[in-house]
């Protein structure tokens, strides 16, 4: 009797961990500061709420690996640390599209376009991104 109370204990243990593991995976604000990638920075980092982005959109609408047009890549490896699903990781000098430009489509793309429909959305103009007063 008390060793399958333990084995529910233990249960309940590992689905709590599971439980924070996951909403782990979801950073919740990243500062977005590619100096190294820019070289010299003409604006200030970007203050981007992750978590805030995740509610209504799915891990794949902003995150891909594409393998003959398709997006392939495995949402297991959306853990913090893996530079591999940086933007940077890809979008480099000699990419078809460089990476200022790669943040600009999907940022400002999505929240003009959204704009546009009269929906609720982020920031269009610079300034609204890359915050003066910091
Ligand atoms: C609106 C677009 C968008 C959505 C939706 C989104 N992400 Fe992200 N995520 C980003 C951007 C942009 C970054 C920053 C990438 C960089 O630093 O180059 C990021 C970074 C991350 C990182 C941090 C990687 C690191 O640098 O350590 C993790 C982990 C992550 N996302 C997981 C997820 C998961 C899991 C989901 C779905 C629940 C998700 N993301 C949904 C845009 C998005
Ligand atoms: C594993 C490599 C890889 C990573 C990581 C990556 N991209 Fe891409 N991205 C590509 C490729 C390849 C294309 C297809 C266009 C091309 O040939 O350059 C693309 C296309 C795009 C496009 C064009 C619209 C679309 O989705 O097809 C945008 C915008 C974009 N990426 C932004 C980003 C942003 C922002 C991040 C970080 C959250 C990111 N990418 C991470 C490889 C990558
Ligand atoms: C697919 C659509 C989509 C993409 C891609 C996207 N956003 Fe947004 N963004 C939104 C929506 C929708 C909101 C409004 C969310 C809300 O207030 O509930 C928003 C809000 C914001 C806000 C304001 C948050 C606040 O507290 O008012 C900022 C800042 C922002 N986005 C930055 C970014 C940056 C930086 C990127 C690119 C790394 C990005 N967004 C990519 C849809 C998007
Ligand atoms: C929706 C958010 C958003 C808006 C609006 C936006 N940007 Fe950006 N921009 C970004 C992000 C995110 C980066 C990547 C920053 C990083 O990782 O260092 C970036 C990078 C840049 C860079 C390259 C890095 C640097 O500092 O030199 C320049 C230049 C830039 N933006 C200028 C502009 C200008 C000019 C406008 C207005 C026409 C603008 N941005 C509007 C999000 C935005």
């Amino acid at each position: 009797m008390k060793k399958k109370r333990l084995i529910i204990v233990l249960f309940g243990v590992l689905l709590a961990a599971v439980w924070v593991s996951a909403s782990w995976a979801q950073p919740e604000k990243i500062v977005l500061n590619n100096s190294e990638a820019f070289k010299q920075k003409k604006r200030s980092s970007v203050t981007f709420p992750h978590e805030l982005h995740c509610n209504g959109l799915e891990c794949l609408d902003c995150h891909h690996r594409y393998e003959k047009g398709e997006n392939v890549l495995d949402e297991d490896s959306l853990e913090e640390g893996n530079a591999e699903i940086r933007c940077a990781s890809c979008h480099t000098w000699d990419a078809r599209i460089q990476l200022r430009s790669a943040f600009h489509l999907m940022c400002t793309g999505c929240h003009a376009k959204q704009a546009k429909m009269g929906e609720k959305t982020g920031p269009r103009t610079c300034g609204g991104c890359h915050v003066i007063d910091k």
